[in-house]
């Protein structure tokens, strides 16, 4: 029997005509409904007129500070010598940098120059990032001639307040003959009659309220100005509206945002209140942070304040083991503590050692509280770094999200740090003398020590352990350190600065009795949140056999059980010079809120922040603190006290240096 009677045979049979019917249908179903066709290496490369957009990495827009309510730089009296910090700072480019992003996506940390032509609100039952069902239909004809497709702003404006998810969706075009919106309101019902120039304003159909019961509807009005061409002075991309993005809480808007002054909902019971923030131009650029020095006025001093666990939250935050009564505002309460502190030290660094998100479902947006912990640092114009706690990524954003959003904050000289080593900003700052050689003296390590070690039962994870510092990290830190050049120690300043253009060199004074110098790496300083378990080892002792620990600890150490050998391989190996102490004199922790001692360990200190925050748990009559080290000496000495929330000066000791303890 051939092949051609095995097809005839069911043709004649009459079976064949639904086989053949159900094997065409599918067929159909399969080539018209079902197959969607791949999409090829040309949608990689996104080629087109509307897909890309420049982007400036330095936007050229003068700092406005004043929305901080900073006060403007007091005018430096004539003929006062300008140091070598205070040169314009050159914006290296990185030539691997990306200059053009697509323009479909939403990127509210890119400064961008192009405009928006049209906002749009969209419901949804499912979350957005599940399905794309409810985005507004993409229409080519009105992408067309408005220019570009629907991008989400992926923040639910409805968050917390509302039945359903709302996000706003907007078009953005790099087409010049389009109009762009140059302004945003919210207004209830009939409220655009008090609009000025009204025909040049649309409104957004869905209410910015819709789903949240008990309020009447807010319309989100945008006004439409001239087209890129229509422009006729040179400023029309600073009017332009170029992004728009969401607030929670009542902290500021990010860096270079504005809010629109009505809020979406107000905040009521567990809700907080939702803005709807927007960049105009292509944002403020960020204040240029000088290279950290020593302050020649200050005998070669360096201040560094450093904040342990301030664990903020969207809201003003829950108060813990305080005796303060009421106490409903515990964020708001240790901004405050903070602001003094800062007033009555006046540090030239701040270091926040992790933890400043509570997570625990409080900090449920984190860039809504990133905006606002180190307001008090940046509105007194002091240079800040962080790194992170185990809370921090609790919530929405990973480590590596967080530290990205904290090295674009103004005055941070934090660093997203190495991506193929573990954890999110290992980094190290070096801080350089005051005088004109700008010698490095002092050198700052930041770590990451994880959040939680997590392990897969089933379906379900759990956490078994605090994380540690992996071996990866440890390679990086013996990597840089023995990158770092050994200096002449004691450090002598170059007097050139001070004595203006007079034959500096010659008149150089000369130290009285000067001691030795030798050549040494300078003295360094590591900060990372969760101690290590060698912390908790018998302290070193004195001359006179008493223990080198100063200050208390009301708590077991509460690190990780897992170890990678970070002491015996990185804190113990890094030498200052040949026949040297340890390079690291100092480790800063947080982590634990009522343990604030100084340990020494093998020659190492090991000191705690204590908590400072009225929001992390604490213990009732252990005031809230925080850490001073102050290091003289041009290096030399570092020396460490803590200041109490009734502005008491505590645990007042020289850990290294001149009169030092124990030594
Ligand atoms: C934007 O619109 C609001 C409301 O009409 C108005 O008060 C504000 O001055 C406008 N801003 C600009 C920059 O035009
Ligand atoms: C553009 O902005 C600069 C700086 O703010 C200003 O000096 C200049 O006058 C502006 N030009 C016009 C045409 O408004
Ligand atoms: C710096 O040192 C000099 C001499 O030791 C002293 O007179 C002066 O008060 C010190 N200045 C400060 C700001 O500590």
């Amino acid at each position: 029997m051939g092949l051609s009677d095995q097809v005839a045979r069911p043709l004649r049979s009459g079976v064949a005509p639904i086989t053949t019917v159900i094997l065409f249908s599918i067929l159909l179903a399969y080539v018209f409904v079902l197959y969607q066709p791949g999409v090829g290496p040309g949608a990689i490369q996104r080629l087109g007129w509307q897909a890309w957009e420049v982007i400036n990495p330095t936007p050229t827009v003068p700092q406005h500070l004043d929305d901080l309510g900073l006060p403007a730089n007091e005018p430096k009296p004539s003929g006062t010598p300008t140091h070598w910090w205070e040169a314009p700072a050159s914006t290296p480019t990185d030539p691997a940098a990306p200059s053009t992003f697509p323009l479909d996506k939403w990127l509210p940390l890119l400064s961008r120059t192009t405009g928006l032509s049209e906002i749009t609100i969209s419901r949804c039952m499912f979350p957005p990032f599940m399905s794309s069902v409810c985005a507004p239909k993409q229409r080519y004809d009105e992408e067309f001639r408005k220019g570009g497709e629907w991008v989400r702003v992926d923040r639910d404006i409805n968050a917390k307040s509302g039945y359903w998810y709302l996000n706003m969706y907007y078009r953005r075009t790099r087409r010049f003959d389009v109009p762009l919106i140059t302004n945003i309101t919210l207004l209830p019902q009939g409220g655009e009659a008090a609009l000025q120039d009204r025909a040049s304003w649309k409104q957004v159909s869905t209410s910015v309220r819709d789903g949240v019961p008990g309020l009447s509807p807010l319309y989100l009005w945008y006004k439409l100005g001239p087209t890129l061409q229509d422009y006729k002075d040179e400023n029309a991309t600073q009017k332009i509206i170029t992004e728009l993005d969401v607030l929670y809480g009542d902290g500021p808007a990010w860096w270079s945002f504005d809010k629109v002054p009505t809020a979406v909902t107000p905040g009521k019971g567990n809700a907080e209140p939702v803005w709807i923030t927007y960049r105009r131009g292509p944002g403020k650029a960020l204040p240029t942070v000088p290279p950290l020095h020593f302050n020649p006025e200050r005998n070669g001093t360096y201040k560094i304040l450093q904040v342990a666990d301030l664990h903020f939250s969207v809201s003003h935050g829950q108060c813990r083991e305080v005796t303060t009564s009421p106490c409903t505002n515990a964020d708001d309460m240790t901004a405050e503590l903070l602001s003094r502190t800062l007033d009555a030290e006046k540090p030239d660094l701040v270091i926040f050692t992790g933890d400043q998100l509570n997570g625990q479902k409080t900090s449920w947006d984190s860039k809504s509280v990133l905006a606002k912990f180190a307001r008090e640092v940046i509105r007194r114009r002091i240079p800040w770094a962080a790194i992170l706690g185990n809370h921090d990524d609790e919530e929405d954003m990973d480590r590596k999200e967080l530290v990205t959003h904290l090295a674009q904050m103004p005055y941070s000289v934090t660093q997203v740090g190495p991506q193929d080593i573990e954890g999110a900003g290992n980094y190290l700052l070096k801080i350089r003398s005051g005088d004109p050689s700008a010698t490095h003296i002092l050198t700052l390590y930041f770590l990451d020590s994880g959040g939680y070690i997590k392990a897969n039962f089933g379906p379900f994870t759990q956490i078994t352990d605090y994380d540690y510092i992996r071996q990866r990290q440890i390679d990086w830190f013996l990597q840089q350190s023995a990158s770092i050049k050994p200096v002449l120690r004691p450090f002598h300043p170059d007097g050139a600065a001070d004595l203006g253009h007079i034959s500096a060199r010659a008149k150089k004074p000369v130290p009285e009795a000067a001691p030795a110098q030798t050549l040494a790496k300078p003295n360094a300083l590591m900060f990372y949140h969760i101690p290590i378990p060698e912390t908790s080892n018998a302290p070193d002792l004195d001359a006179s056999g008493k223990p080198l620990d100063v200050g208390s600890q009301f708590e077991e150490a509460g690190g990780s059980k897992k170890n990678a050998g970070f002491f015996e391989k990185a804190l113990l190996s890094t030498f200052e010079s040949a026949r040297g102490p340890p390079e690291v004199k100092v480790v800063g922790n947080g982590h634990h809120h009522v343990t604030d001692n100084c340990r020494r360990v093998k020659g190492i200190w090991f000191c705690f922040g204590g908590g400072g925050s009225y929001a992390g748990y604490g213990r009732l009559g252990f005031d809230r603190r925080f850490r001073v080290y102050e290091i003289s000496d041009y290096g030399e000495t570092i020396r460490t006290y803590k200041r109490t929330e009734f502005d008491k000066i505590i645990d007042d000791v020289v850990l290294v240096g001149r009169g030092a303890l124990g030594a």
